[in-house]
């Protein structure tokens, strides 16, 4: 059976670095009989968590109900109903962009936090699901790995918290040298690698 792939996509920019990188990687899983689905958070109507906490009462494996009627739902639909995901975005002022954080945010409902517990917990304990977790920055890459470790253990976060095991992590250093600057070349291998990978 083919597997299914949904990459989150929260870059600003249209066919530049992030973008085309996942365009890499899921033109390889597609090339392994991947089935894909790109969605590019910008194009959909996300609201802001407003920290209701509704969503995270009712107790159980499943998501709770978000009580927001936008996009989220059918997102977080493909996302349940992957075999793989991808969560990528660059580094903006130190994590990943605005864009990314407000739909992270809205992972919400697969926690489980009734009033009167201290902490949240995971409704989903064990991975199903395989991540490749990915970003940019302007430095050359091993700076960037030191300067911004904050970037990928938020996008980890939210792999593990919709089921997911990251397998590969992938930080693109000496982005947007340039106004029209794609993926780097050097990166393409390891891309067409994570994109195999999930259509394993
Ligand atoms: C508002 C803004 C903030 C940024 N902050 C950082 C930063 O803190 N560190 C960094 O290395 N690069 C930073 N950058 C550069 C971006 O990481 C870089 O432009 C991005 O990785 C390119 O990805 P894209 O081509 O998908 O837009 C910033 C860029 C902008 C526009």
């Amino acid at each position: 059976m083919s597997k299914k792939i949904i990459a989150i996509v929260g870059t600003y920019r249209k066919g530049k670095t992030i973008d085309t990188a996942v365009d890499e990687l899921l033109e390889a899983a597609r090339q392994q009989g991947a089935q894909t689905e790109k969605i590019f958070l910008l194009d959909k109507h996300i609201e802001f968590c407003t920290n209701c906490r509704c969503c995270m009462q009712q107790p159980g494996e499943k998501r709770g109900d978000c009580v927001l009627d936008d996009d989220t739902k059918r997102i977080l639909d493909g996302i349940d109903a992957a075999d793989g995901i991808v969560l990528a975005a660059p580094v903006n002022w130190f994590n990943v962009t605005a864009v990314m954080r407000v739909f992270i945010e809205r992972l919400v409902p697969y926690g489980y936090w009734p009033w009167g517990a201290h902490a949240p917990k995971n409704r989903i304990k064990k991975p199903t699901k395989k991540a490749v977790i990915m970003t940019s920055a302007a430095p050359p890459e091993f700076i960037a790995r030191l300067l911004y470790p904050g970037a990928m253990s938020v996008l980890k976060s939210a792999a593990k918290c919709v089921g997911a095991k990251v397998e590969s992590k992938i930080f693109i250093g000496m982005a947007a040298q340039t106004q029209d600057q794609t993926v780097p070349e050097k990166y393409k291998r390891q891309l067409a690698d994570a994109g195999k990978l999930l259509a394993s």
